[in-house]
């Protein structure tokens, strides 16, 4: 398939523009989706075929659709950024598309050819352009692209037909407090994903595990949730959404390595260039929580950051389960971590260099 080959049907019923501008305004992380929606199908006897850009609406599903019951799915989170000229870029898409292929290989779903994977957010930008809300703000309007099995089997095997989707929903940032400080549960009793399972993978099964300690953590007056390893619950892993980092007052920087069963982030590997850029030691190795806890309490851990796309850089203020809370720098955000969400939101809106060619242009 050629990138010349989508088909487009405007929506001929669009949001009328003042309800759009009251959306731009003050956006709701996936409250709202533009006017289209990509859709490209692959058959097993075809290949990928028939790209198309359509009205936005309700996906036709038969009830014995495969994803519905065995879960089969994968998707990404990307976004869009309007620059002060009102050109339209989006970041490091190829790694998007790569970390598509490789969860689609996980979850024995088509891998999409990153030519077709960029060039589906550059067409809906083509038709949604106008989604993409001002800078001001930190908003952005975020791309939703996924995979399902679309095949009406029930047999239990990979579908033979599936569906790469992209939706666009104009975002502020997840966490609306800026650089104030979240607080985070910790899951003791409840793992994300176990060795040789699905961790790595960024499929829908994962999020549905997070969710009861998820539940737990809001009861708790936490935002997030963090995981420990499935086998021992000793080692840190990542958030149900974001990476973390935690910085030491030596000043090196620690992150849980990539073992197979967390999100290999975008923003985390960014974040390891940029650190490194400046000089600063990274260590990508194993964290236990004990690691944390005497660290914090002894000052030797200074700051702890969340990151990923949709929480751009967030500062952790406290870890907190039944049995503690562990209040690092006071509960206030720490100057590396204000430091490097100001360069790498600089660089995504154009007002830092873009060094490292991660930008990449949608619409002029
Ligand atoms: N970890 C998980 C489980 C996530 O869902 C995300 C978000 O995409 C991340 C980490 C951060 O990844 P990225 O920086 O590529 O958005
Ligand atoms: C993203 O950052 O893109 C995610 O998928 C994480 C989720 C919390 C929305």
């Amino acid at each position: 398939m050629t990138i010349m080959d989508f088909k487009v049907t405007r929506n001929q019923n669009p949001t009328p523009i003042s309800e759009r501008d009251a959306i731009l305004a003050n956006p709701v992380f996936g409250a709202k989706l533009t006017d289209h929606q990509v859709v490209v199908v692959w058959e097993k006897d075809r290949g990928w075929n028939s790209a198309e850009v359509i009205p936005y609406g309700p996906i036709m599903m038969d009830p014995s659709s495969a994803v519905l019951h065995y879960g089969q799915e994968i998707f990404e989170g990307i976004k869009a950024y309007r620059h002060q000229d009102g050109s339209i870029w989006t970041f490091r898409p190829e790694a998007n598309a790569k970390r598509l292929q490789r969860s689609a290989h996980r979850m024995a779903l088509p891998e999409l050819p990153t030519e077709v994977f960029i060039e589906s957010l550059r067409q809906l930008i083509e038709v949604d352009g106008d989604w993409v809300p001002a800078p001001e703000g930190e908003k952005t309007l975020y791309f939703r692209p996924f995979e399902i099995a679309a095949e009406n089997f029930l047999g239990v095997r990979a579908a033979q037909r599936v569906e790469y989707r992209v939706i666009a929903s104009p975002v502020g940032p997840y966490f609306t407090g800026g650089l104030k400080p979240v607080a985070i549960w910790i899951a003791l009793d409840s793992a994300r994903a176990g060795k040789h399972g699905t961790g790595e993978a960024k499929t829908g099964g994962n999020y549905a595990a997070s969710l009861l300690a998820q539940s737990e953590g809001l009861e708790n007056g936490c935002s997030q949730v963090m995981f420990l390893d499935a086998e021992s619950a000793t080692y840190i892993e990542e958030l149900g959404g974001m990476n973390l980092f935690f910085v030491y007052k030596d000043g090196h920087v620690v992150t849980p390595a990539l073992d197979g069963t967390i999100l290999r982030g975008i923003t985390r590997d960014s974040l390891i260039t940029l650190l490194r850029d400046r000089g600063i030691e990274v260590q990508e190795r194993k964290v236990t929580l004990d690691e944390v806890r005497s660290g914090v309490k002894s000052d030797e851990i200074v700051e702890v950051f969340a990151c990923g796309t949709a929480a751009v850089i967030t500062p952790v203020g406290i870890f907190k389960s039944e049995q503690e809370e562990i209040v690092i720098g006071g509960n206030e955000p720490g100057q590396l971590t204000a430091q490097m969400r100001q360069e790498l939101t600089g660089i995504q809106y154009g007002t830092v260099p873009d060094r490292h060619n991660w930008m990449l242009k949608l619409a002029d």
